[in-house]
């Protein structure tokens, strides 16, 4: 039984309302997961009324939903459901008329701020002033909560003003995601590796989050957040916590949040000296994506000819807690990499005893790979005799390969945004980021742009299309390590 939802959406008509949101709720609808009677406002300042952004709505969909799973029917009931009001977003008079279209309603409330983070003080402040969210309404904001640990704390007070934490839905898309909500299935479903997931047995982790696109007409944005900002100071440590965090007692937000906290806090701070061996950022010059040629960061329209901003960063991580100590987290991600691609690679460490040829020792050791995207799954490569008389006890390493699509025979993967908006109906935050792990993540990932900002070098170069700088093979070179190469 889903709930009857009223959805405010500020910024409806923005590109990730119009990319992401109306898409996932179109799918709910699908599914049938949208309740009779659920209604969506759309909220935003341009002059057009609800047959308007309709059509314009329909016209995204067509293009962000694959051509195989839209059905015109569903799209036109999904449609009925949104109406257009236009408002200041900064003019408390207009707020009156969301207490109108609320009149009588007894549906759950979600407020989405789609809009700028810079919004959400003065939306939620006008929203307060006109009475029209009650202690019951849900309140979801997106990334950047700030810039740095201090204009976070800024826009957390603002919205803590007028709402509860057990109110504020904060997303981070990447624990919406299938698999990576899986990790907690793998880890904490799976004696196997429960027993297995420390410095007793784990020698290192890798952490790949790659993209092959560049910045995507967003230089305003970007330049300002960098790759750190962007993508580590969220996404990356979200995947590193899930991976670190000890067991929680239940599946309660809570109990999931506050393990992932302790990891937060036990992140070694990367101090001037670190900075050389444990921290490398790059920003791309002209290259290839994707067999064709593509301008470099600086290149790109509207750049600043003398940015210093970085597109790729790579870190060595260190957790000082019982359970990782001497294990580096090894993570990177960027902009303009050969593909997109992120896993996660469990590197265990190889039997205390070895018999066999040594010359074969570099592969005793076992990997667990887990594919975040594309081609969801994992495979944990295991080592067997090789196969034949001749071969001797010559060992080989193979794959116990689980490919979520092939085993479980998945008609489709949800897109994390279906997920998220569907936890936030039934009103379940553990998907959800809490305001201490934005601030814990801020103070880490803060003392590294200040590092870089009290005169550390400019990013170093790497050509669009490649794995990014040579100064990140060296890093993990330098501990006698590789990043993960799929032969
Ligand atoms: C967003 C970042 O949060 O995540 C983007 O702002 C990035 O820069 C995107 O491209 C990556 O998400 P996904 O789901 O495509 O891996």
């Amino acid at each position: 039984m889903t709930t009857r939802c009223d959805i405010m959406l500020f910024g409806a008509l923005g590109d990730l309302a119009q990319r992401k949101l109306f898409p996932a709720f179109y799918q709910l609808e699908k599914a049938g997961l949208l309740a009779d009677g659920s209604r969506i406002l759309a909220l935003a300042r341009r002059e057009l009324d609800t047959e308007g952004v309709r059509q314009q709505i329909r016209k995204r969909l067509e293009q962000h939903v694959k051509p195989e799973e839209f059905d015109p029917s569903v799209a036109d009931k999904f449609l009925q459901r949104v109406e257009y009001q236009l408002l200041d977003f900064n003019n408390q008079d207009g707020f009156e008329a969301l207490n109108t279209w609320r009149a009588g309603q007894s549906n759950q409330l979600i407020v989405y701020l789609a809009s700028p983070p810079s919004m959400y003080g003065v939306v939620a402040r006008n929203l307060s002033a006109v009475s029209c969210c009650t202690e019951k309404t849900r309140v979801v904001v997106e990334k950047p909560i700030g810039h740095d640990l201090e204009s976070s704390r800024v826009i957390n007070d603002e919205l803590g003003e007028v709402y509860k934490e057990n109110q504020l839905f904060r997303i981070d898309h990447y624990l919406g995601k299938e698999t990576v909500q899986n990790l907690i299935a793998l880890r904490f479903a799976n004696n196997l590796f429960a027993s297995q997931w420390d410095q007793n047995h784990i020698s290192h982790v890798e952490i790949t989050v790659a993209e092959s696109v560049g910045i995507e007409g967003r230089w305003g944005y970007f330049d300002k957040a960098g790759q750190i900002r962007d993508m580590v100071q969220n996404h990356m440590l979200q995947l590193l916590c899930l991976i670190a965090m000890d067991p929680p007692s239940d599946l309660s937000a809570d109990s999931i949040r506050d393990e992932k906290v302790k990891v937060l806090k036990a992140l070694r701070t990367m101090t001037p000296d670190m900075m050389d061996t444990y921290v490398v950022r790059g920003q791309y010059t002209a290259g290839a994506s994707n067999g064709k040629p593509v301008p470099g960061y600086l290149g790109e329209d509207d750049a600043n000819k003398r940015s210093d901003t970085e597109t790729f960063v790579a870190l060595k991580v260190e957790i000082d807690n019982w359970r990782w100590s001497g294990v580096p987290f090894y993570i990177r991600t960027g902009k303009r990499l050969p593909e997109k691609l992120s896993q996660i690679i469990i590197h265990f460490k190889p039997a205390p005893h070895y018999i066999f040829d040594p010359d074969q020792r570099h592969l005793a050791n076992n990997k667990l790979i887990i594919r975040l995207q594309p081609d969801e799954g994992m495979s944990l490569k295991i080592l067997t005799k090789d196969q034949g008389l001749h071969k001797g006890m010559r060992l080989r390493q193979g794959p116990l390969e689980l490919t979520f699509s092939e085993a479980f025979e998945t008609e489709r993967i949800p897109d994390a945004y279906e997920r998220l908006l569907w936890e936030i109906m039934k009103g379940n935050q553990y998907l959800f980021v809490r305001r201490d792990e934005v601030e814990h993540a801020w103070r880490w990932v803060d003392r590294i742009v200040q590092n870089w900002n009290d005169g550390g070098d400019p990013p170093k170069r790497y050509a669009a299309g490649s794995w990014g700088p040579v100064a990140s093979i060296a890093m993990i070179t330098r501990d006698g390590r590789s990043w993960y190469e799929d032969a």
